[in-house]
């Protein structure tokens, strides 16, 4: 029998460490697998994943610009999926078909609960309301905010996104602008992509003062977190701990069994060492 096969596509993909991490939990549980990078033309993801899952592929993740064109193509989609409109796994379905899921948030709630163990029912503050942002609202309320406040740079995407979740159920949770995003929170999540350009989020200093900063990108140290930590943070990490736990998740999904993260954390912070 041929060796079951995986693959991340997105389009940049080439920086992807999602196979070094797959292999790792692979040899950590004796699973039998290949995982690979393919890049999708863009205008090419459907007919990229169709010849992958045709040609013996057994599950895919999905990674920028393609989540939500995956959450389109999937014959069903997990409730946390269809809250964030974004897959980032695709999943065989025993009955026929393909399942969407999104480990992104629960991935970030994993990594959040490692850093800040038996802490529960925290006052949050997100920063940002785009698609990283809207991936993981729904899995932090549920697993770790009693409160939740989502800024944005531009205020209506964050209430539009409130007005979602509010709609969902979710009643704990509101809108701010980052001129007064408010203080006094436990931890403060920044989902903005105003790190690819070398920014942060233009909110004050008295916001994160005493609040653990946690940085969605990963990096080693971030704009965001050498700001937090100047601006007097209580502690800071960048997102690779989420990319791990993210991977993890979708591992369990497709294999049926979890891997440890430790590990394999340690030892990408040794090879960006
Ligand atoms: P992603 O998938 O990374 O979330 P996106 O959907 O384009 O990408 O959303 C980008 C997010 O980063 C938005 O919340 C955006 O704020 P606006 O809605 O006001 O555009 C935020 N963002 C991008 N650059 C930023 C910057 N320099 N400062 C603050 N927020 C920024």
């Amino acid at each position: 029998m041929s060796i079951d096969r995986y693959a991340v596509v997105g389009n940049p993909v080439s920086h992807s460490r999602s196979p070094e991490i797959h292999m790792a939990f692979a040899e950590q549980t004796g699973e039998s697998l290949l995982y690979e990078r393919i890049e999708a033309p863009l205008d090419g993801f459907i007919a990229t994943v169709e010849a992958f899952l045709e040609n013996g592929g057994r599950g895919l993740n999905v990674t920028v610009p393609f989540k939500g064109a995956a959450a389109a193509w999937v014959d069903r989609l997990d409730p946390g999926a269809a809250l964030a409109a974004a897959v980032n796994t695709i999943v065989e379905d025993p009955t026929g078909g393909y399942v969407g899921y999104n480990t992104d948030g629960p991935g970030l709630v994993m990594d959040l609960n490692r850093l800040l163990p038996g802490r529960s029912r925290l006052k949050v503050l997100l920063l940002g309301a785009g698609g990283a942002a809207r991936g993981v609202v729904a899995p932090l309320l549920e697993g770790l905010a009693g409160v939740l406040t989502i800024a944005n740079r531009t205020e209506e995407k964050a209430a539009g996104l409130v007005a979602t979740l509010h709609g969902a159920g979710y009643r704990e949770v509101r809108s701010a602008g980052f001129a007064d995003p408010g203080g006094g929170y436990d931890l403060v999540v920044n989902a903005t992509s105003a790190g690819l350009s070398g920014g942060v989020p233009d909110i004050p200093e008295d916001t994160v003062r005493g609040a653990f900063c946690y940085d969605m990108v990963y990096g080693g140290e971030t704009a965001f977190t050498r700001w937090a930590k100047s601006a007097g943070s209580a502690g800071t990490a960048d997102g690779l701990g989420m990319l791990v736990g993210q991977a993890a998740l979708s591992f369990q999904l497709w294999r049926g069994v979890l891997p440890d993260v430790e590990p394999v954390l340690k030892m990408l912070k040794e090879a960006t060492a």
